[in-house]
């Protein structure tokens, strides 16, 4: 018998790739008190992806300025020689590409075994079945909608078909469906009507530059999400 989904509870996760890098400390603290559920960190390393960010040592400077949730996104291949550092740095969510190496299992395996939630993120183009047989050691699973290594891309409305059969996939289990790329107030409602309930969002977030500008725009993300679940604004 198919199980019945229910909706996971909603998270707005800033990433501070567009944040000012010059002051990731006060960045922090101002998503925070900004209404962040989960602080998004994208670790980047030249390689999987085209571009470079900041490692678990940049990550560990950060973690003291906020009690919310670290959400880290790693774009590097290989991930496992790096796993513990980036568990030992504070980060609460380790998430991996199912396209970064051969061994995705064994990747998830090494993070539940630190003690940490186990993400696997999705390429545009890579297919659900990536997940099929991991499934019982996924506690996110991140839908790219750009492909990684920059923010401020356009987002590929495919992504909501795909949150959609993901979302069919693990119905009855307790499964994060994130989004990340291009996220904003205007598809944040079609994509938490698909099942996302977790949303990245760099460029949308720290547009403005000051703290209220941040609450503004994730305020605007939440009750577009909000609406569209059905749940009061
Ligand atoms: C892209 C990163 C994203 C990025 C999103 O590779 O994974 O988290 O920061 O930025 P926006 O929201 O600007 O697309
Ligand atoms: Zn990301």
């Amino acid at each position: 018998m198919t199980q019945a989904f229910v909706p996971r509870p909603l998270a707005i996760a800033p990433s501070i790739l567009a944040s000012d890098f010059s002051k990731l400390g006060e960045e922090v603290r101002s998503v925070d008190a900004a209404g962040a559920d989960w602080i998004h960190v994208d670790v980047m390393d030249g390689h999987f992806v085209p571009n470079i960010s900041y490692g678990p040592d940049v990550i560990k400077a950060m973690r003291p300025h906020t009690k919310k949730i670290f959400d880290a996104h790693l774009m590097i291949s290989p991930c496992d020689p790096y796993l513990e550092a980036f568990a030992k740095a504070g980060c609460d969510h380790i998430t991996v590409h199912a396209e970064a190496g051969p061994h995705l299992h064994r990747s998830l395996q090494a993070i539940r075994a630190l003690g940490k939630k186990a993400g696997v993120s999705l390429n545009p183009a890579t297919p659900i079945s990536a997940l099929e047989y991991v499934l019982d050691l996924v506690d996110l699973v991140l839908v790219m909608s750009v492909n990684p290594g920059f923010g401020g891309q356009a987002f590929i409305p495919s992504a909501i078909a795909k949150i959609r059969d993901i979302r069919a996939m693990t119905a009855g289990r307790p499964i994060d469906i994130e989004v990340d790329g291009g996220v904003g107030h205007a598809v944040a409602g079609p994509l938490a009507a698909a099942g996302a309930n977790a949303f990245v969002a760099g460029t949308s977030v720290f547009k403005g530059g000051t703290q209220e500008a941040y609450k503004t725009n994730i305020a605007a993300i939440r009750n577009a999400a909000l609406g569209a679940r059905g749940e009061a604004i």
